[in-house]
C-alpha cells in the first residue's frame, strides 16, 4: 500500500469513527435530557456508598427496597430515593450508581457520592461511625474528573462535558440532626446560638459550592432543608408541646433556608457561566395530602431505623414516612415531581430543574 492509499484509508476509519460516536451520541441526547447526573448529599440520596462503612447509618437489609426493583441496596426507602426519580424524569435508563462501587464506565454518565449521616462539617455524624461528608464527596468528585480527562482525552472537551451535567446537592440536615440538637456528643450549641451555627454552616456551604463549580459544574441544584421537626424521631424524642412538630427543630430549617437563598443569587452574580437554583422542600412538603404524616411505616429499632425483623406497614403510598426520618417512594415522587416541574413560584427559585436542564449553558461555556 502507497503512504497515500494508507493515509486515505486511516481518514476513512477515522470519518467513519467520527459518524458512529456523533450517531450515538444524538441517540444519547434524545432519550436523555443531560448527558451526566452528579449528585452529593445525605442519607435522602445515598444508594449504597455506606454499605461498607462501619456505620450505624446502612441499610442494606430488608425491609429497606421492599418495594425497590433490586431490593435492599443501601437506600434508606422502601423504594426510590428523590434523586432516583429525578434520574428517571431526565430519561437516565438506569439509576446512577454509588461511588463507592462504581465501574469505569459508569463515569461519563454521572456518579452519586451520598453518605447517611454525612454533613455541611466534617464531625458531624461520627457519633454514628464512619461516614463521608461533603469535603470528601468534593473530594472523591475531584478523582472522578481526572479519571474523566483520562477517558475523554484533554482538559476542554471534559469541561464541555461536565457544562452539560446537572448537579444536585443536598446536605445540612444532620449538622442539625446530628450534631446541633445532639449536645450530649457536640459542643457546638455550647458554643454557639443558633443563628451563628446557621451563619457558620452556610458560610462553609457557600464554599463547598463553589468548590464544585471549580470542578466544571455548571448546572446546580440546592436542595434546601425540609421540616427537620416533623420527623417522627423528632417528635418523639423532643416532643412538640402541643404543636404539631418540634418548633425550634423547625426554626432551624427556616433559619438555614433563609440564610441559603441569598447563597444561591450571589452564586449566580458572581459566576455568570453557571446557573444555581434552590428547592424548597419546607414549603413543597406543608400540603400533601398524605393520610399519615407524623409516624413512620415500618417498625424502627432504636435509632430510628427499619427493625430488620418485622414487617412493614401494608398501605405504603398513605406514608409520608419510610422509618422515623426518610420518606417513602410515594412521598419522594412528590417531592421530586414538585423540584423538576414546580407547581408556584414558591418551590424552586429562581426556576425548577426543567429549566436548568435546558439551559444551553454547555454552548456558551465553549464560545
Ligand atoms: C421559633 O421562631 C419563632 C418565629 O421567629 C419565634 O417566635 C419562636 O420563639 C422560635 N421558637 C423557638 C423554640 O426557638
Ligand atoms: C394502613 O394499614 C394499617 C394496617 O392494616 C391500618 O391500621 C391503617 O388504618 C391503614 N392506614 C390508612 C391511612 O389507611
Amino acid at each position: 500500500m502507497t503512504m497515500v492509499a494508507r493515509e486515505m484509508k486511516l481518514q476513512w476509519i477515522v470519518l467513519a469513527l467520527f459518524m458512529v460516536l456523533s450517531k450515538w451520541h444524538h441517540c444519547a441526547a434524545v432519550d436523555q435530557l443531560v448527558p451526566c447526573y452528579f449528585i452529593f448529599g445525605d442519607s435522602l440520596a445515598d444508594n449504597g456508598n455506606n454499605n461498607n462503612l462501619q456505620t450505624l447509618a446502612k441499610v442494606d437489609y430488608a425491609p429497606y427496597g421492599v418495594d425497590f426493583r433490586y431490593g435492599p441496596t443501601g437506600r434508606f426507602c422502601n423504594g426510590r430515593t428523590i434523586v432516583d426519580i429525578i434520574a428517571e424524569i431526565l430519561g437516565f435508563h438506569n439509576y446512577i450508581p454509588p461511588f463507592a462501587t462504581a465501574q469505569e464506565a459508569d463515569i461519563l454518565s454521572g456518579l452519586n457520592y451520598a453518605s447517611g449521616a454525612a454533613g455541611i462539617r466534617d464531625e458531624t455524624g461520627q457519633e454514628l461511625g464512619q461516614r463521608i461528608p461533603l469535603n470528601k464527596q468534593l473530594r472523591n468528585h475531584q478523582i472522578t474528573v481526572s479519571r474523566l480527562i483520562e477517558i475523554i482525552g484533554n482538559d476542554e472537551s471534559t469541561a464541555l462535558y461536565l457544562s452539560k451535567c446537572l448537579y444536585s446537592v443536598g446536605m445540612g440536615s444532620n449538622d442539625y440532626i446530628n450534631n446541633y440538637f445532639l449536645p450530649q456528643y457536640y459542643p457546638s450549641s455550647h458554643e454557639y446560638t443558633l443563628e451563628q451555627f446557621t451563619g457558620l454552616l452556610v458560610d462553609q456551604y457557600k464554599q463547598q459550592l463553589r468548590t464544585l463549580y471549580d470542578y466544571g459544574a455548571r448546572k446546580i441544584a440546592v436542595f434546601g432543608l425540609g421540616q427537620l421537626g416533623c420527623t417522627p424521631d423528632a417528635i418523639q424524642t423532643y416532643g412538640t408541646h402541643g404543636s404539631a412538630c418540634v418548633v425550634i427543630m423547625n426554626n432551624a430549617s427556616q433559619l438555614f433556608n433563609s440564610r441559603l437563598k441569598p447563597v444561591v443569587d450571589q452564586l449566580n452574580e458572581d459566576l455568570t457561566d453557571a446557573k444555581f437554583i434552590y428547592i424548597d422542600f419546607y414549603g413543597i412538603s406543608g400540603d400533601n395530602g398524605f393520610e399519615v404524616d407524623n409516624i413512620g411505616c415500618c417498625q424502627v429499632a432504636e435509632g430510628g431505623l427499619c427493625n430488620p425483623d418485622k414487617p412493614p406497614c401494608p398501605n405504603r403510598t398513605e406514608y409520608v414516612f419510610w422509618d422515623s426520618f426518610h420518606p417513602t417512594d410515594a412521598y419522594n415522587v412528590f417531592l421530586a415531581e414538585r423540584s423538576y416541574s414546580a407547581s408556584n413560584d414558591l418551590d424552586a427559585y429562581p426556576f425548577d430543574i426543567r429549566n436548568l436542564v435546558s439551559l444551553n449553558q454547555g454552548v456558551a461555556a465553549s464560545k
